[in-house]
């Protein structure tokens, strides 16, 4: 029986289907399916196995090495540098500077390591000028340029190295498989084929992927659950700050941050990371914040502008947090403070669009928008931490004392928090502590009277 068939993969969700469509029926995107001839065996789901099942006892654990990268950022966000035999994915916008990370980690590792950089994207000359530019000396590391996945797998197998790069998954092909670069089939099967030589020869797998901000491209996603580490290389064009974070780590806590500057001679590392964040100005509209990512708390300005507007509709814009968490705070400012905002546009922004998914900057947001409409100053010195809840209350806050801490660290004389059970007052002295418990008396302690 020959095991060439079609098969029909949505580019966008990878679902498959027997049949051409133009629309995917599941994540319903238009022209994003396209046919594929052969599914290679690496993907046949029957796999003859001469393993048997064990119990816990008879399972060793061995210790596990790591290989350092060389920047404590990335180390930490790897949950303290590459486990051998590992496969990591570092995925990315176009241009943020993955190639720029790897090959300045490349080059620390390479001092004691055997290090294979396999370029699929740009020639030797490409690589070998931002290798001068980021002014690195000469290390143990191989730099080849191909893509095609055998005679990459075959290079790997003849240097042995510790740690393999590939940049990109996308530029790599299969030529087992008739279709294009960069399809999931692609991606998917290129991966597995190198996973398997890490695990067999113990080598660090380094999966470099380009993903774009819609996630409409992105093959790598459909990756996350083979790989062992998935991380994101995140930031803006506009500002020199790039966000390293873990979405999944089977060796570390998930959703640590690592942070980094882009300089005109590569990435240097952000030690001092909140006073990055934070301007210590008392002007209207800018409240400050401590958000938790991972194991470490970021204080952050929060930007507001609050105008007039012009349009039918007015304006809702965010960068660094979600459009849905501003239409909700909006919201229980209106119902809960009586100010109608309905008529006017309201911009928020997060100091170099710092990326906060943690609901305890509610408060922060609230203030700066309060502060910007009524063109009033936010209480001096002073960080907003607190989850707003639907009826105008403060939610209680997790890891409360880390945040005053951090607060403590960047020299502010006063913290509003949610009310709590906690002699919090007792245990810091040097701090004003201003406990609410809703809304309105946010509203009331908030501001320079
Ligand atoms: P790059 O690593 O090529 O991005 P990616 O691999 O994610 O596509 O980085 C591209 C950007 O980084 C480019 O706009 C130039 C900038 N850059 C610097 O600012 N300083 C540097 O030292 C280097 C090497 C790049
Ligand atoms: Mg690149």
């Amino acid at each position: 029986m020959s095991n060439k068939f079609s098969r029909y993969v949505c580019q966008n969700c990878s679902s498959v289907t027997s049949q051409f469509f133009g629309r995917c029926m599941n994540c319903k995107q238009w022209n994003s399916i396209i046919e594929e001839k052969h599914i290679s065996k690496s993907q046949d789901p029957i796999i003859k196995t001469h393993n048997k099942s064990k119990s816990f006892e008879d399972i060793k654990i061995n210790e596990v090495s790591r290989i350092c990268s060389g920047f404590k950022e990335f180390d930490r966000v790897l949950g303290g540098g590459f486990v051998y035999g590992s496969i990591v994915l570092l995925g990315g916008e176009p241009g943020i500077g993955k190639s720029t990370l790897v090959l300045q980690t490349a080059a620390k590792i390479s001092s004691s390591k055997k290090v294979l950089y396999v370029t699929a994207e740009e020639s030797l000359e490409q690589v070998k000028i931002r290798w001068v530019r980021l002014n690195q000396k000469n290390t143990d590391l191989k730099v080849f340029s191909e893509n095609n996945l055998s005679n990459i797998i075959q290079e790997i197998k003849n240097v042995k190295p510790s740690l393999a790069i590939i940049d990109s998954i996308q530029a790599i092909n299969n030529l087992d498989m008739e279709s294009t670069a960069g399809s999931v089939s692609q991606i998917r099967s290129c991966s597995s084929e190198l996973q398997k030589v890490g695990k067999e020869f113990n080598i660090t797998i380094l999966i470099i992927g380009h993903v774009t901000k819609e996630g409409s491209l992105a093959g790598p996603k459909t990756l996350e659950h083979l790989v062992d580490v998935v991380l994101n290389f995140e930031g803006d064009h506009i500002s020199s700050h790039r966000l390293l974070r873990s979405i999944k780590n089977r060796f570390g806590a998930t959703l640590e941050l690592g942070i980094f500057e882009m300089q005109e001679n590569g990435l240097q590392e952000v030690i001092n990371s909140s006073s990055n964040f934070t301007s210590n100005e008392n002007v209207s509209g800018l409240a400050t914040t401590i958000t938790r990512e991972g194991t470490r708390c970021f204080a952050v300005d929060i930007q507001a502008l609050v105008n007039k507007s012009f349009y039918n509709n007015p304006r809702r814009t965010t960068t660094g947090i979600s459009l849905n968490r501003l239409h909700q705070i909006l919201a229980v400012i209106e119902k809960h403070l009586g100010f109608k905002l309905a008529q006017y546009d309201c911009y928020i922004a997060t100091a170099g669009g710092f990326d906060i998914n943690d609901t305890s900057s509610d408060l922060g947001i609230a203030i700066s928008i309060i502060s910007s409409h009524k063109n009033i100053n936010p209480l001096a010195n002073c960080s907003f931490i607190g989850e707003l809840g639907l009826s105008g209350q403060v939610r209680k806050t997790n890891n409360l004392q880390s945040r005053i801490e951090e607060s403590l660290r960047l020299g502010l004389k006063n913290i509003m928090i949610p009310k709590t059970n906690y002699k919090f007052k007792s245990i810091y002295k040097t701090i004003n502590i201003l406990e609410v418990s809703n809304i309105n008396e946010a509203l009331s302690l908030g501001f320079n009277q």
